[in-house]
């Protein structure tokens, strides 16, 4: 069950800029106003900013900058996505954790999101480096969509990761088919989709963001030092991991409805104006060969078109493609 405290300051984030008296907070929270009047002290030495004023009531100036359920929750602009928030400061994997508040019924929008992960999951069974300088998140959503589409959401929160960090940072990110985030040609972000359904339905899918935000060089070891990148190694700056998360969970709702009203097809632009490589040669690697072809662009439903050496197009489904 929720918290008396988190409650507390649902209530206050929820009137952002009015006061709410005391009285009215004794009675929504079933507490005394002396209790009340403690929780605030509380507050304040977490770091906190409250304006009290004996005529008006409480109102909370600003919160503390260390992400949590309650900081996120505070200035988040969504309608429905990220309401429900799971906070971890340390845990295996943000998946693993999806999979089990799927089971228990939790919502549609949910974030799970950890200060720092012990056994990072990357595609195809790999680790995921998940120091407390990323940010490492999954999101369980329960889309009305057939299992064989599942690959699109992917795409999409391509699209929506790169209009969030391009707004935030001003930084050149380009999309690498199908899940990663690139500046220059070294990694920023990876995204992993695991989907959980029967034949014909999707029961949830959850869809994991490992974003490199604050680590600096000497952060990773040799072995990926050189492929991958972070915000702050390219730009200077640390950068804010609340607003991070506020400003992705924004575009990605807003991506993800349009996608739900008007398909793939509504994205795929979007999704090619930012892809790395088009009209360019890339290498393509499938479970049986490797070869190279002039990458076309993608199909409506987020495919890979690839023009072969003979000239002809060829759709590809998976793939690993390089440069
Ligand atoms: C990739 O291989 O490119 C995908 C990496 C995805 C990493 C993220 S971090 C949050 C979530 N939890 C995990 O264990 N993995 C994903």
């Amino acid at each position: 069950m929720e918290s008396t405290r988190s409650r507390l300051i649902k209530l206050l984030s929820e009137n952002k800029m009015s006061y709410i008296s005391g009285q009215a907070l004794s009675e929504q929270l079933g507490i005394s106003r002396n209790a009340i009047w403690k929780h605030m002290k509380d507050l304040e030495s977490d770091g906190y900013h409250i304006d009290a004023k004996r005529s008006q009531g409480y109102r909370i100036v600003s919160f503390p900058d260390k992400v949590s359920s309650n900081t996120i929750r505070w200035g988040l602009e969504t309608k429905w996505m990220g309401h429900h928030i799971i906070h971890k400061e340390a845990t295996p994997s943000t998946q693993i954790i999806g999979h089990e508040a799927a089971r228990d019924n939790a919502p549609d929008g949910t974030i799970i999101i950890a200060e720092e992960q012990t056994a990072g999951r990357g595609r195809m069974k790999k680790n995921w480096f998940s120091d407390k300088e990323g940010l490492w998140a999954t999101l369980l959503l329960r889309p009305p969509i057939p299992p064989n589409k599942a690959s699109e959401l992917t795409l999409l929160t391509a699209v929506a990761l790169r209009k969030a960090l391009h707004q935030l940072t001003g930084l050149p990110i380009g999309i690498k088919w199908p899940n990663d985030l690139l500046i220059g040609d070294k990694k920023l972000c990876g995204i992993l989709t695991e989907m959980q359904g029967e034949q014909d339905r999707i029961n949830y899918v959850l869809i994991g963001i490992g974003l490199n935000v604050n680590q600096v060089e000497a952060s990773w070891d040799a072995s990926i030092r050189d492929i991958a990148t972070s915000l702050k190694r390219e730009s200077g700056n640390s950068w804010d991991k609340i607003k991070i998360v506020q400003t992705i969970l924004k575009h990605f709702e807003n991506t993800y409805e349009m996608y739900l009203n008007y398909g793939f097809k509504a994205i795929k632009s979007e999704w090619e104006e930012h892809a790395f490589k088009i009209d360019e040669n890339i290498k393509i690697k499938t479970f049986h060969e490797e070869w190279t072809g002039r990458f076309l662009g993608i199909t409506d439903e987020g495919a890979l078109i690839v023009e072969s050496a003979e000239g002809s197009p060829v759709t590809l489904y998976s793939a690993e493609i390089t440069w």
